[in-house]
């Protein structure tokens, strides 16, 4: 008897289809969408008329740190909570987070990294939500708990080829991809070489080369290539999926290429940052540099981004997410990128916590740069999230009577003008945004969560409610997995 919500005059997009659709809301879910005009405004409690303006699924952003401790060079711990990260995701059209669990290398036991990370989260989020398990210590427990976090509704986890604190071992690698094989565990990689960027940072700093624009001296592009090879060598060697996280490398995202064109189950991120950042803006004046400094770093050119937004036109690229790692800037509490001192006048790039804000930017910085067909938009920042990790078409879609009402509205074409990005419009925890001034032409002028309304940007807001956020029970990724089945028995091992 009757619908909760109508979105009328919207055009409708989803990965796969383009087309002006009245939608029906009822209990949280798709009911239906209809030619316009055919349900009657009476037929439902509320109406918003969309005016033309984009309709699409919620965002999906699926590489998210929040509340995390230090592993990532300097001391900063995540500056964003639980509640001020999903805030800012709505506000920014993201309606469903995946964020990290983190197992430090101390720890033996990923379940309870697991329940920690859901303590911190339940009742705190404006987003739905979920977790991948960053996985620092691989050892025989580690590993004998995969199946069940299966069961707990976990599909997938990450690991490092760098940083002092996560740095794992190819041996190691190859534990994780067959136990994450067994288990139709998706497994997300971050390729840099870290001994050799180690050794880099080394020579740098014996030269007295400390400023931020030498962070991105240390890990060239070849520091990057050669350990997403590696990644894929010990993939196809193991026959188990992954997915390389923050690509920025124009030659990395050709090796990328080259493995899908084989067949292998090789999947590719890219973020806004290597969209948008040039290893320019490491250099800007009075150690601003350091607010840009994430890893991988900022290539070199626009002819870097060009291949970068080539990579998502041409599907090289399953997901753009937002590595969403939030530091102050100035902080005294909660560490911070600002590290300059006496002993180094020009701060130390070595000792700058790597990470870029950009949960709440991603949509809108990358719809306002108009170089992706709308359904490609679509589908790297919300349809190909949820297929990949198991959270489809539950979320990334609007099938009727089975998709959650997650959308995100946007301003009919031209409404808004050109404006200016600034951290004042943002609602991270976070003093600064890497893509201060950068021209937008698009903001979502409404997110919708489970049939309500958490972000109407011209009638208050901010208006959803914190605790609202419910956890997500994650299945298998429905892209295609592993290349053999059955006989290739993993057991041999
Ligand atoms: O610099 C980055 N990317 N910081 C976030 C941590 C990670 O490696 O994703
Ligand atoms: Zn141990
Ligand atoms: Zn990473
Ligand atoms: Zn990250």
């Amino acid at each position: 008897d009757g619908f909760d919500l109508l979105v009328i005059n919207g055009l409708v997009v989803t990965a796969s289809d383009t087309a002006n659709y009245d939608i029906a809301i009822k209990d949280g879910k798709i009911a239906l969408l209809a030619p316009p005009g055919v349900l009657g405004k009476e037929s439902a409690k509320r109406v918003i008329d969309a005016e033309g303006g984009y309709v699409m699924p919620g965002g999906v952003d699926t590489h998210v740190h929040l509340e995390e401790p230090a592993l990532f060079g300097g001391k900063g711990r995540s500056s964003d909570t639980f509640e001020t990260g999903t805030r800012s995701s709505v506000c920014g059209g993201t309606t469903t987070i995946v964020a990290f669990a983190p197992q430090a290398k101390t720890i033996p036991s990923l379940l309870a990294v697991l329940e920690d990370t859901h303590a911190r989260a339940k009742d705190n989020c404006y987003t739905d939500y979920s977790f991948h398990m960053l996985v620092g210590h691989p050892g025989e427990q580690a590993l004998s708990e995969f199946p069940r976090l299966r069961e707990l509704g976990i599909s997938s986890l990450k690991i490092y080829m760098t940083y002092e604190a996560l740095q794992l071992r190819d041996d190691q690698i190859l534990d994780i991809l067959l136990a994450s094989r067994r288990e139709g565990i998706t497994t997300m990689i971050h390729a840099e070489n870290g001994d050799v960027l180690n050794w880099m940072t080394r020579k740098l700093e014996e030269r007295g080369l400390y400023a931020p624009k030498y962070h991105a001296t240390s890990r060239p592009q070849i520091v990057e290539t050669e350990a997403t090879n590696r990644a894929i060598a010990l993939a196809e060697l193991m026959d188990a999926p992954i997915l390389v996280v923050h690509v920025s490398s124009p030659s990395a995202a050709a090796h990328l290429r080259t493995a899908q064109t084989r067949g292998l189950p090789v999947y590719a991120e890219t973020c806004p940052q290597y969209l948008f950042l040039t290893r320019a803006d490491l250099d800007r004046p009075d150690f601003e540099g350091a607010k840009c400094v994430c890893s991988p770093p900022p290539r070199e050119s626009a002819a870097d981004h060009d291949a970068i937004w080539l990579g998502l036109a041409n599907g090289t690229f399953t997901v753009l997410s937002s590595d969403h790692c939030p530091f102050m800037y100035e902080d005294r509490e909660q560490g911070k990128k600002s590290i300059l001192s006496d002993a180094f006048p020009e701060g130390r790039f070595s000792g700058i916590p790597n990470g870029c804000p950009g949960i709440e930017t991603r949509l809108a910085l990358t719809l306002s740069a108009n170089r992706l067909p709308l359904q490609k938009f679509v589908e790297v920042t919300s349809t190909n999230a949820a297929r990949l990790y198991g959270l489809y078409p539950t979320k990334g879609t609007i099938l009727p009577g089975v998709s959650d009402a997650d959308l995100t509205i946007w301003y009919p074409p031209g409404r808004l003008g050109s404006f200016k990005l600034t951290n004042s419009m943002l609602h991270h925890n976070v003093d600064y945004t890497p893509f201060e001034g950068v021209e937008l032409n698009q903001w979502p002028r409404w997110t919708i969560l489970r049939g309500q309304v958490v972000w109407d940007r011209d009638g208050g807001g901010l208006v959803g409610k914190k605790g609202y956020g419910q956890f997500v029970r994650r299945g298998k990724s429905t892209l295609p997995g592993p290349r053999k089945s059955g006989d290739w028995d993993v057991s041999v091992f």
